[in-house]
């Protein structure tokens, strides 16, 4: 019998699929998965709203390292919470050799949103990284597996050395990831390497090594991964480009419909009978929010779906209630309206918008806010004429990413998603001049489609309602096979104790 589950809730950075969320959908029998992007910047500022429930202090309780966990307390923690129109702190931006502090908040951060996500139940939970988003990879992974994670999805790039890394990550190991430097030449050092010893506290009996899913939209890709991989892929999500989130581009040469979209054909199609003989687990993704495309995706030899949208907006999610209510009224209204943009992202992927009043989707509100780049997750690394690495983004101020050696045209259309992101998950930065960032919400084209999961009378639905319907309302509710306590259900139980 498969151990598999039939329903992946598909991780959505950032911080849209937190860790109540996840737990919400491990509870139920199917597989949680919390975003792991960005969370270093998401803990710190939830550190700074005072912790109201205590959660992000019940988590860094139970981290291995308590003098790491004080240290992260003690310079971001606000009693009672930062004025409401007072900034966040700014962190140091994520670069090749990163300092110190931020690494420990990454191990940290990842550590807690797992910690949380299994908190009180044994099924298994997972995490989401977008590969392009490479620098904070390693402490990472290594917080997410300190807290037991059990699987590891990867989309956006090519993830080739990701299982490599979880090999090394398991015995606490050294790792090292390659950064991709833009001009790089032979001989530059462009490898990033972490070395679990150097923030141990004590040793530690081996980890768990996660299961590694690689997030594809192509036969090449999942060939490629089966092929040139540095160590065991597990399965593969097929996501299709009406997916939420950026999406893979279309092959060839890039065409628009009239409104402006990339225009996707048949070549841009996973041939599911190739991908078959590749002989690993698959899952389908894009649109697969309903009963009869769940048994489409089993039909077609798929272990089961990936699905993100249905889950986005259901009362677990992690975006801020009123962008959230906001989107379910125009859905329940059926003026739900999503495009897909080929340039807000500066990742230069498709990037799926949800059309919002007062959000950065209106020109109006996009052209008025000042280009500032302070988080930096989405830059690009390069090499400088000096022969150093630098940092760009296409959505900095433009005269800035010029003076780097970036192309003009290039920034023409971008968007800051990493400040817009923040500010649809409830917390947005506070400029100098009281401006409040706004948000960007994404979604797949299946928005719509919600509607089904709204109650006649209400407005809410939950991640239960959800998994339920996929089902058929076959819910196998893990909380009553494994009735365990939250203390002892936490952590890969005794991989954490000192040895
Ligand atoms: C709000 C939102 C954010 C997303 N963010 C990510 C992400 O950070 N990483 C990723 O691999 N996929 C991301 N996705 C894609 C989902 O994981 C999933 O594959 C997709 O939503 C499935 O298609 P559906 O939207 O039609 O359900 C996101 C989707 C949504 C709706």
């Amino acid at each position: 019998m498969s151990t598999y589950p039939k329903i992946i809730q598909g991780g959505m950075g950032a911080g849209v699929s937190n860790w109540r969320l996840a737990r919400a959908v491990s509870t139920h029998g199917q597989l949680g998965v919390v975003s792991g992007t960005a969370l270093d910047q998401i803990f710190a500022r939830r550190l700074q709203d005072g912790d109201p429930d205590g959660n992000m202090r019940r988590g860094l309780d139970r981290f291995p390292f308590p003098r790491m966990a004080e240290r992260i307390w003690k310079s971001y923690f606000v009693s009672g919470g930062k004025p409401p129109g007072g900034p966040y702190k700014t962190l140091p931006m994520q670069a090749k050799s990163s300092p110190r502090e931020l690494q420990e908040l990454c191990i940290a951060a990842n550590f807690v949103e797992v910690f949380l996500a299994r908190e009180g139940h044994a099924a298994p939970v997972g995490i989401n990284y977008l590969e392009k988003v490479q620098i904070p990879h390693l402490p990472s992974l290594y917080g997410a597996m300190l807290a037991g994670v059990a699987y590891v999805l990867m989309g956006a790039g090519i993830p080739v050395r990701i299982p490599g890394v979880l090999d090394s990550l398991t015995h606490h190991q050294p790792a090292s990831y390659p950064l991709q430097v833009t001009g790089a030449q032979e001989g530059d050092d462009t490898t990033m390497t972490f070395i679990p010893h150097d923030f141990m506290e004590h040793d530690l009996l081996p980890l768990n090594r996660p299961k590694f899913l690689a997030i594809i939209a192509s036969n090449i890709l999942a060939a490629t991964m089966v092929k040139r991989a540095n160590g065991r892929v597990d399965g593969f999500v097929v996501e299709g480009p009406t997916a939420g989130g950026h999406n893979a581009p279309p092959r060839g040469k890039l065409q628009l419909n009239p409104a402006g979209e990339p225009i996707y054909g048949e070549r841009d199609k996973v041939d599911l009978v190739k991908l078959r003989e590749l002989g690993l687990p698959f899952w389908l993704a894009a649109e697969y929010g309903s009963p009869e495309k769940v048994r489409e995706a089993l039909a077609d030899g798929a272990t089961g779906v990936q699905v993100g949208t249905p889950f986005a907006f259901c009362v677990e999610s992690g975006l801020a209630q009123d962008y959230r209510q906001t989107i379910l009224a125009s859905v329940a209204s059926g003026t739900v309206e999503v495009l897909t943009d080929p340039l807000a992202s500066p990742t230069h992927f498709p990037f799926k918008i949800v059309q919002m009043e007062g959000s950065l989707s209106e020109y109006e509100v996009y052209s008025s806010r000042r280009r500032i780049c302070d988080l930096g997750y989405l830059r690009e690394a390069y090499r400088t004429p000096e022969g150093a690495i630098g940092y760009r983004c296409a959505a900095e101020p433009v005269a800035t990413y010029v003076a780097k050696g970036g192309d003009l045209e290039n920034t023409v259309g971008r968007k800051c998603l990493c400040n817009a992101l923040l500010a649809n998950i409830g917390l947005p930065q506070v400029r100098s001049d009281g401006r409040v960032e706004n948000g960007l919400i994404t979604a797949g084209n299946g928005l719509v489609e919600i509607a089904r999961f709204l109650p006649a009378n209400g407005w809410d639905y939950s991640a239960a309602d959800v998994v339920r319907a996929l089902l058929d309302g076959h819910v196998t509710d893990s909380l009553a096979i494994h009735p365990i306590d939250s203390a002892g259900a936490t952590v890969s139980g005794e991989a954490l104790m000192p040895v």
